[in-house]
């Protein structure tokens, strides 16, 4: 889906985000916290309307969001009122960041929507600090009887909105990363239908 596309549809869907993420995605905020110690800053992109953000919030000092659509930031910030949570409007590919400036980097349920997922995963790794985590996900559909009945029609619906990067592709990119699948935080109606695979890179010098 190329980004006009995919900022219009954020835009449009953004009064309705929230609902579908309490009755779709909810479980994951808190269990991603799983993956980070106490500190100080973080950068979630692609925040949406700041759910992960404002969790990061609880662990970390200063947090940023940035996301390319507007109607889903605004969301964000009728939202942010007092926490420590900066929410800016960007792409994923070029970071307005200098090098090594985050603890930690989020990218959740955005990533097979970015166009050059290479050049956005190279700006996520250049923004983290040395031992920095960066914390990426990818939701794929799983094999059973829904794939085989509704298969074709859900990878069609998926060519629209979404690239072709798999787990596989993606672990190739981010290489040295470890990998869990964590079906436990997207919930049972999610996890009935799809992987959730986790992507957790911590940076080395
Ligand atoms: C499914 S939502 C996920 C939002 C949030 N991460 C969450 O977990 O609720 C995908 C988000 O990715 C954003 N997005 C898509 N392509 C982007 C890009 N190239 N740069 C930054 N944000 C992007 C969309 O605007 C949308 O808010």
């Amino acid at each position: 889906m190329i980004t006009e596309k995919v900022v219009r549809y954020y835009d449009r869907i953004s009064k309705y985000y929230d609902l579908i993420d309490i009755l779709l995605f909810k479980f994951r905020y808190t269990e991603m916290l799983d993956y980070f110690e106490f500190c100080d800053t973080a950068l979630d992109i692609a925040c949406g309307t700041g759910s992960m953000s404002f969790e990061l919030a609880k662990r970390f000092e200063k947090v940023y969001g940035l996301d390319i659509s507007r109607g889903m930031l605004n969301r964000a910030i009728l939202k942010a009122e007092d926490e420590e949570v900066y929410f800016m409007y960007g792409t994923g590919e070029y970071l307005p960041f200098r090098d090594e400036c985050f603890d930690a980097v989020t990218c959740i349920l955005a990533i097979d929507l970015f166009p050059n997922p290479e050049k956005a995963i190279t700006e996520m790794k250049r923004v983290l600090k040395h031992r920095g985590i960066l914390v990426v996900n990818l939701l794929e559909l799983r094999d059973g009887v829904l794939k085989k009945v509704l298969g074709k029609t859900l990878q069609s619906i998926r060519r629209e909105f979404f690239t072709d990067l798999d787990s596989e592709k993606l672990l190739k990119i981010l290489s040295n990363a470890k990998r869990y699948e964590r079906r436990d935080i997207i919930g049972p109606f999610l996890s009935s239908l799809c992987n959730n695979i986790v992507f957790v890179y911590r940076k080395r010098l």
